[in-house]
């Protein structure tokens, strides 16, 4: 992958390079090189591992700064404290980050000055995974990344391809243009950036009495997928969700929500200063008429239940006079485009992603998802593939769409 032109947006990013004890360490050097050359403002932090494999002057040297390695040495006036550090950075990369240091991050040990910093930071955090093959594929490792991915960390690589250990398989550290490249893109201002993006997600369940409810099948994957993506486009991004298993996305500001009634209630408190609202949440459309106060018991041989429609929320926000950018979710099981260009215009939406929900290729609780984009002048399919990738291609079509409606600031 060919690295782009040099000047922004890394002039003066402080990035703090974490490096630990691998052989992909040697890499590092030429990593920092590129980051400095780009313009950004280097410290680097060595473990003791890490020390084993590259000298801390090669560092010294092109970053311009002395190295620290230690949380206790204290040797150099300007080395700083791990405290310090951790508030300087902008950025925390780790590169190569090994099996070990990956399941220490996840389990949030702070024994060396490089755990102690990132730690103590706000600042996002990325890793370069380097390691075997089959150490990369281990159970261990799988939940060590599983849950810094929760946490939002940024997991750049690694790639397939020969190894140091003659190995052949995934776990080389990324190349250092390929992290630089990485490292830009971070820093670009996404296309959503200075946005409010509102968004509903997952199932909502309508009480029949206090332990038993009607619900639906959805499982928030979709909409929680989506708010990541919004983020990572630069959104300010407040998600409500329905009764998911879902962890809220780091960097997302969640609000529960059970019934329909208390979505409606909290999307309309978040409205205000909202940009774009994506209503990707199967909201129920009947609920129990009347919900009993008390368990209801099983005496009788047949049981009615009178139900009622719920409010729809997104027919009602569309349908403010000041109103966001709205995008809704059709999930029909035959006449997909058709039924869906009627809800775009029933309900006075700019756009609608209309999924299939039958079959065993169905939308619902599925990890992988086929949608048809369609606004008023326009359509895109987007073939299956995994809902995070989905996520990624719906908001960057949202974000070109909004960025050329009429009003546009
Ligand atoms: O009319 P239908 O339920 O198929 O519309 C689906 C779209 O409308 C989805 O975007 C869904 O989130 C939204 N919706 C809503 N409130 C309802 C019903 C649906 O916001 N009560």
């Amino acid at each position: 992958m060919n690295s782009r032109d040099n000047s922004t947006p890394l002039q003066g990013r402080r990035i703090l390079l974490g490096v630990s004890g691998g052989i992909a360490a040697y890499k590092s050097a030429e990593l920092c090189r590129l980051l400095v050359k780009a313009g950004a403002e280097l410290r680097v932090v060595m473990t003791d591992a890490a020390l084993e494999f590259i000298r801390p002057l090669t560092f010294q040297a092109l970053s311009g700064h002395p190295v620290a390695s230690s949380l206790f040495d204290g040797n150099s006036d300007d080395a700083m404290e791990h405290i310090d550090l951790a508030r300087w950075a902008e950025l925390i990369l780790i590169a190569p980050a090994t099996a070990d240091l990956l399941a220490k991050l996840a389990e949030g040990h702070a024994d060396n000055l490089l755990l102690s910093t990132v730690l103590a930071t706000r600042s996002p955090l990325a890793v370069a995974p380097a390691m075997n093959q089959q150490m990369w594929a281990a159970a261990a490792t799988r939940e060590s990344l599983l849950r810094l991915q929760h946490r939002g960390v940024l997991i750049w690589g690694p790639e397939a391809g020969e190894q140091a250990c003659g190995d052949t398989g995934e776990g080389r550290m990324c190349e250092p243009a390929d992290l630089l490249d990485d490292v830009r893109r971070h820093f670009e201002p996404g296309p959503l950036q200075g946005r409010r993006l509102l968004l509903t997600a997952g199932p909502t369940r309508e009480a029949i009495d206090p332990v038993r409810f009607l619900s639906n099948r959805s499982s928030g994957k979709m909409g929680y997928a989506l708010a990541e993506a919004a983020r990572d486009a630069g959104a300010e991004v407040v998600l409500v969700s329905g009764p998911v298993c879902l962890p809220a996305p780091a960097g997302v500001t969640r609000i529960d929500a059970v019934s329909a009634e208390d979505m409606r209630r909290a999307v309309l408190e978040q409205l205000p200063e909202t940009d774009i609202f994506i209503a990707a949440a199967a909201v129920a459309d009947y609920r129990p008429a009347q919900p009993a106060d008390q368990k209801i018991k099983k005496s009788a041989d047949r049981l009615n239940l009178e139900l009622i429609r719920t409010p729809d929320i997104l027919a009602e926000v569309a349908g403010l006079a000041e109103r966001p950018f709205c995008v809704g979710f059709a999930a029909e099981t035959r006449d997909l485009e058709h039924y869906a260009r009627g809800k775009l215009e029933r309900k006075r939406l700019d756009m609608i992603a209309a999924n299939r929900v039958d079959g065993e290729q169905g939308a619902f609780d599925n990890d992988d998802n086929e949608l048809a984009v369609i606004w008023a002048d326009g359509s895109i399919e987007l073939p299956r593939q995994p809902k995070t990738r989905i996520a990624r291609e719906l908001i960057a079509i949202i974000a070109d769409q909004f960025s050329r409606r009429p009003n546009d600031d």
